[in-house]
């Protein structure tokens, strides 16, 4: 099956001019749904306080209900003062921040937004999900647990992940911790 990409603009806009002047294995493209998880509010954190913006709400329906205020990295276009580009780039940056509220979607279906990001793919912005970790009863305090997750942990980071993540009870919690993983933030879920 086929996914494509979305896209906070066409990219053909860009035309070839600025691709042209990156090193090796970096793009430069519009803006896309996935960038969330490539460490889009990472990088704007760089340059300021980015509110609790979680993925779903990153990726979220226009307008939803109590929105954490992040920030865009703000570039005007000297050529054409009219034309309020939004700049930004993976990882590196630039100049004045302006709070938003908005989501991927409130921005692409406004069709206003102009964000274009620089990618670095040698260092892909990849996080690894690490689910369904279980040893049979009667082989367990063997340390196959802790053999299967850090096999699955260095593996992560041969592929490129910058960090794992996993969701766990809390009865299993210092189990992770003794292999080097940390509590960070909080589960939410919605069962139907
Ligand atoms: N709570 C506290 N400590 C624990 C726990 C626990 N639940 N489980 C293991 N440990 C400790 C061990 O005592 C050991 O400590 P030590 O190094 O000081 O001796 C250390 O962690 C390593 O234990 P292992 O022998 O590697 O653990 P094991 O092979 O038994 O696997 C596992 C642990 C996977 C949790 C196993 O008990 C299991 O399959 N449980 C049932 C299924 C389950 O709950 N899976 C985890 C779901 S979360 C997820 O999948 C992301």
């Amino acid at each position: 099956m086929v996914t494509s990409i979305s896209y906070l603009f066409d990219p053909v806009l860009l035309g070839d001019d600025a691709r042209k002047l990156l090193p090796d294995n970096y793009v430069i493209r519009p803006l896309a749904q996935d960038d969330f998880s490539k460490g889009y509010t990472d990088l704007l954190a760089v340059l300021t306080t980015v509110g609790d913006v979680s993925e779903a709400m990153f990726n979220g329906k226009p307008h939803g209900a109590g929105l954490p205020t992040y920030y865009h990295v703000s570039h005007f276009n000297a050529a054409n003062p009219c034309e309020h580009t939004r700049v930004s780039s993976l990882p590196a940056t630039t100049a004045a921040i302006t709070p938003r509220k908005d989501t991927f979607q409130s921005m692409l279906s406004s069709r206003n937004y102009y964000i274009v990001v620089v990618e670095d793919l040698a260092a892909r912005r990849i996080v690894a999900h690490i689910e369904d970790v279980v040893v049979a009863k009667d082989q367990q305090g063997k340390k196959l647990g802790s053999i299967i997750v850090n096999q699955l942990l260095d593996l992560a980071k041969a592929l490129g992940c910058y960090k794992t993540i996993l969701d766990c009870s809390p009865e299993n919690a210092p189990f992770y911790n003794k292999l080097g993983l940390v509590e960070k933030g909080l589960q939410m879920a919605r069962y139907y």
